[in-house]
């Protein structure tokens, strides 16, 4: 991390300054709160902390972070690509300020390229390679647009080349090009195959993929191979040929989603201009979260075989969730596998496959009830299945139309299958993640009261700010992972807490603000006091509950004087309670 410019920038820069062109902010609190800006929804769930410089959205995201990670994911920027935009903003200038890590971000950018610049003077030089690409179908003109290269086989000849041009061995390792053996020497991680540049989002080379070479049939070999994650590439956020394609993507409001470079290369050269690829990873919500700025629609296009279908499903489901509309190119013809050996046998025939695209639903209703031979018990998991599609929809005019449908084909009342729908999990519904930094404690579901209670004390306390004093005769009815915390909020008013402590006391004090609609101080007060006698109503249970537990086994050992002891503690704790 380049951690000390980063950190000047943040100090520069006001979070809530920052974000005020980005989203309508609003007092909640000692925060402030606006609709998330990453995802579709009516009331707000994207909270903002003025005193920690951080952002959370507790919807769908469940995501959170400081300015420069916002930038990153509204804009899709890499981490130095985002501080960057910062720096010019905050007035810091970047290149003087001599940063290790802003030149080993450039020195990786720089071998990469240097890198396809030799795989392409190989591919020159290759008759053998440069035929097999022409017999699949892909124009020389493609070839050179996309800067399409070859790696020879041999265990070191990029990495000797990349030495000789005086690159260092750190960088070339460090990009994903050469690979450490135990001995100590480097080896050519891509080796005897054709190679893919994988472009980041502004036209920059950060990685590759590369492509077997016909006639090996090694099985110990992959078809692909692609570059590992380095600081310049993360596969999850990556569409393939996007540089090229975001201004059409932006102009037809439609994205045509491939899987892989062959497919997109070949969609693209036969006219589809606003296509994508994902490359060597399924759809993930940062690829749809990118799309979602430029796009409403996406029309997914996946190999015809029973694995294709499967990402077809998840991907419908997923892209669903994000509110696009989404369309399935289907290829019927059992002669094609995939886009790619439609454009190559029948030239300009995928536009018309484009054009009768399916809708996410109707795909479904074909694939789910085409079938006439399912037996009942068959058909009802289907039906169920529809349901839990239906009910993904976020349009209300949608889903009424795709239920009245249903209730057609399945002759069930209307009324019954919105009931049974209810019920159902909706499909591709991101799963809760626990927020990063917390330690011993999470802020999940499966809390005991005590904890829950704690949790709730510590928003209130963290918006009260004063009134420490309180807390320290209740010390001892926290559960103990919650001591630390509140002895160092009295202790230093928690200023010197451990970031990782920090991260978890800010996000409690941004899911106060979430949940809460009043913060009037005497009110706050007020359920402070409730809650610390709750707190300890629910200490002195769990007490009495242990020795209860203690009572019986020493009624089996039969040791009197133990067992009698144990009794008058049960009767001293039952008549606390009962006072409390
Ligand atoms: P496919 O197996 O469908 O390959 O994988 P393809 O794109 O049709 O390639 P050709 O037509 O045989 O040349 C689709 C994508 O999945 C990734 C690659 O990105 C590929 O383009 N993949 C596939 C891998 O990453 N590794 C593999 O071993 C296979
Ligand atoms: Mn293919």
């Amino acid at each position: 991390m380049s951690s000390d410019t980063a950190q000047l920038i943040k100090e520069k820069l006001d979070i809530v300054d920052f974000l005020r062109p980005y989203v309508q902010l609003k007092p909640a609190g000692k925060n402030m709160k606006a609709c998330c800006p990453f995802h579709k929804e009516k009331t707000p769930s994207f909270m903002v902390s003025p005193e920690r410089q951080s952002w959370h959205c507790f919807g769908a995201c469940n995501e959170g972070g400081d300015i420069i990670k916002f930038l990153m994911k509204y804009e899709n920027l890499e981490f130095y690509d985002a501080l960057k935009v910062l720096a010019e903003k905050a007035g810091v200038d970047i290149k003087t300020s001599g940063n290790r890590d802003f030149k080993s971000y450039n020195s990786l950018y720089a071998v990469m390229e240097a890198a396809k610049n030799f795989f392409r003077s190989n591919l020159v030089k290759s008759d053998l390679v440069r035929n097999y690409l022409r017999e699949r179908g892909l124009k020389d003109e493609t070839v050179q647009e996309f800067e399409i290269g070859f790696a020879a086989d041999g265990s070191d000849i990029l990495t000797h080349h990349l030495l000789k041009l005086g690159y260092n061995i750190l960088d070339i390792e460090k990009a994903g090009l050469a690979i450490k053996t135990e001995r100590g020497t480097y080896w050519d991680r891509f080796r005897g195959r054709i190679m893919f540049p994988i472009y980041n989002h502004f036209g920059k080379v950060v990685a590759f993929t590369g492509r077997i070479l016909p006639g090996n049939n090694n099985p110990n070999v992959g078809k692909y191979v692609n570059s590992p994650e380095t600081p310049v590439f993360q596969k999850s956020k990556i569409l393939y040929g996007f540089h090229r394609t975001k201004s059409d993507i932006r102009e037809a409001k439609t994205a045509v989603l491939v899987e892989g470079q062959m497919d997109f290369l070949m969609v693209w050269q036969d006219g589809i201009k606003n296509a994508v690829a994902t490359s060597g990873t399924a759809l993930t919500q940062d690829h749809l979260a990118v799309l979602r700025r430029l796009a409403d629609e996406v029309v997914l296009s996946f190999d015809a075989d029973l694995a294709g279908q499967i990402a077809a499903e998840r991907s419908i489901d997923l892209a669903g969730a994000h509110d696009f509309a989404v369309k399935l190119l289907v290829i019927e013809d059992a002669k094609f596998k995939d886009p790619a050996d439609v454009v190559r046998e029948q030239p300009g025939k995928i536009k018309d496959l484009l054009g009768g695209a399916k809708s996410a639903m109707d795909y479904y209703f074909y694939k789910y009830f085409n079938n006439a031979s399912t037996d009942i018990k068959a058909k009802k998991q289907n039906l169920r299945v529809v349901l839990a599609k239906i009910k993904n929809l976020s349009s209300p005019i949608e889903r009424s139309h795709w239920l009245n449908q249903l209730s057609k084909i399945a002759r069930i009342d209307e009324r019954v299958l919105a009931e049974e729908m209810e019920i159902l999990t909706p499909a591709g519904v991101a799963e809760a993640i626990v927020p990063a930094g917390a330690p011993a404690v999470s802020v999940s579901q499966k809390l005991s009261r005590r904890e829950l209670i704690s949790q709730r004390l510590l928003g209130v306390m963290l918006h009260l700010q004063n009134d420490m004093q309180t807390i320290e005769d209740h010390l001892k009815y926290f559960p103990e992972q919650y001591l630390t915390i509140y002895r160092d909020l009295l202790l230093n008013k928690g200023v010197n807490v451990s970031s990782d402590l920090g991260d978890f006391m800010n996000s409690i004090s941004l899911r106060f603000s979430f949940e809460n609609q009043d913060f009037d101080v005497e009110n706050l007060k007020k359920e402070m006091r409730n809650l610390l006698r709750e707190l300890r109503v629910e200490y002195l249970k769990d007490k009495r509950q242990e020795i209860s537990d203690l009572i019986k086994i020493l009624e089996g050992e039969g040791d009197e004087n133990k067992l009698q002891a144990a009794m008058r503690e049960f009767a001293n704790i039952s008549k606390e309670l009962h006072n409390a």
